[in-house]
């Protein structure tokens, strides 16, 4: 029989949104470029959060929530190069200002996978000089908005931005080429050592994070050719990030080069966490250095095809104890038609943070993904991930089941024993 579990008193229960993906009318960057070539689902308004902002975080505090994570739009601020959109940039300040007055803690992304086509224009992140570019605007922004924004995420899933774009190509600008891929995630990793050192220097009692996707790879069969392949798997996506925060290496194939601000330049894990894959060696699958992941195997699956795998919640904090830095979870969500599936899913999940809290893992707070449906990249908007539902027509909200659940449990900052034992022995 389990009894209630308690989170500590201060711990952020919040939710993430990302500005392509909610906005609206973002007409400069790369998405919206390759949308115009019919290459990609058109994002429109999307849930119309640049009009709606306020409705929104008005809703998150009638819902209860403590935290909010969103990113700003660079080439809203910046649709030319030496053009620079104040009343944009107000527009931000706006809802800073809003989540303070409402007392829910920002935690703003500068980079979640899209780019201004100017800069894209000039090569993008395939140019580690480009990487100037990025913090020149880093620059900015953050003399304006350091008097509201204490915890920062530099670049969102620098690993899965530079698989899917330049690895898989399933993301702009859509190439297979191993070269570019490490190119690209090294100056992706460069972006954010030099952001973190801009947000240090304009204020030190901040914290800096990068929102890291990760994933298990477990081997589908005892047979050492799987272990291998997952074990490579492991190494080429989650230890290369991992390294090269703790140690400063920038990856490559052949030569590992060391670029001295990355070296610890982190104040928190910032984790996004969604399931696990199962990996099969199969030596077709060069570009995936030989694993072929078979998921959608587990009992339960979402509307993404991805195993629900709550324990892997837990392996992953676990693992990351050993670095010593405090953790944030900065995504975890499930697309799903079915809103009790979702409610089990939070509650499943947060009793593995809830495990690894109490075995010493520093975690300061869970970002639900994601507020509202949305815009859910080249799947346009038939995944729901939100808590609130969005009409697209009308762009009327209506919080789900789960939304005041989930407000319920932010405010109590308990999970209650009847919805545990509901939860835990469904599966
Ligand atoms: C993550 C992305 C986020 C969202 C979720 C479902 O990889 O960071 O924008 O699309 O997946």
């Amino acid at each position: 029989m389990v009894e209630g579990l308690e989170f500590p008193p201060n711990f952020l229960f919040g939710t993430a949104t990302s500005s392509h993906q909610i906005e609206g009318g973002n007409v400069h960057n790369d998405w919206y470029y390759w949308e115009l070539k019919n290459k990609l689902p058109k994002a429109g308004l999307a849930c119309n959060s640049w009009e709606l902002y306020e409705k929104d975080v008005r809703l998150m505090a009638e819902l209860g929530y403590n935290a909010y994570r969103f990113s700003v739009e660079w080439s809203r601020i910046q649709p030319e190069v030496g053009e620079w959109r104040g009343d944009a940039v107000e527009r931000y300040l706006d809802v800073l200002k809003l989540l303070r007055e409402y007392s829910i803690e920002p935690i703003v992304t500068l980079h979640h996978f899209t780019n201004p086509m100017w800069f894209v224009k000039k090569g993008g992140w395939e140019k580690e000089e480009n990487v100037n570019y990025f913090v020149n605007f880093v620059e900015k922004i953050v003399e304006v908005f350091k008097e509201y924004v204490r915890i920062w995420v530099t670049v969102n899933e620098p690993a899965v931005l530079a698989y899917m774009g330049w690895g898989s190509g399933e993301y702009p600008p859509f190439k297979r080429d191993a070269f570019l891929y490490f190119k690209v995630l090294r100056s992706l990793l460069i972006a954010h050592a030099e952001a973190y050192k801009v947000i240090k220097n304009a204020d030190a009692s901040s914290w800096i994070g990068l929102a890291k996707h990760f994933t298990l790879f477990q081997p589908a069969r005892n047979f050492f050719l799987d272990r291998l392949a997952a074990d490579t798997a492991h190494g080429s996506f989650n230890l290369i990030v991992v390294e090269a925060l703790e140690k400063g290496v920038l990856p490559g194939v052949f030569i590992k080069r060391k670029y001295k601000n990355l070296r610890g330049a982190y104040d928190f894990w910032g984790v996004n966490y969604y399931t696990r894959h199962i990996i099969r060696f199969n030596p077709l699958k060069i570009t995936s250095l030989f694993a072929e992941a078979l998921d959608g195997v587990g009992d339960e699956v979402t509307d993404m095809g991805w195993d629900v795998y709550p324990e892997g919640l837990y392996q992953v904090l676990i693992f990351l104890k050993q670095y010593g830095k405090p953790v944030i979870i900065t995504e975890n969500g499930i697309a799903t038609q079915n809103d009790g599936q979702r409610i089990c899913f939070i509650v499943r999940h947060l009793y593995h943070v809830w495990r690894a809290l109490r075995e010493g893992v520093d975690v300061r707070g869970y970002m639900y993904w994601s507020f509202i449906d949305n815009y859910e990249w080249n799947h346009g908007f038939g995944p729901r991930f939100g808590l609130v539902e969005v009409d697209y027509r009308t762009f009327e909200r209506k919080p789900k089941e789960s939304a005041h659940f989930y407000g319920r449990l932010a405010k109590s900052k308990t999970l209650e024993k009847d919805c545990l034992e509901k939860c835990l022995m469904a599966n």
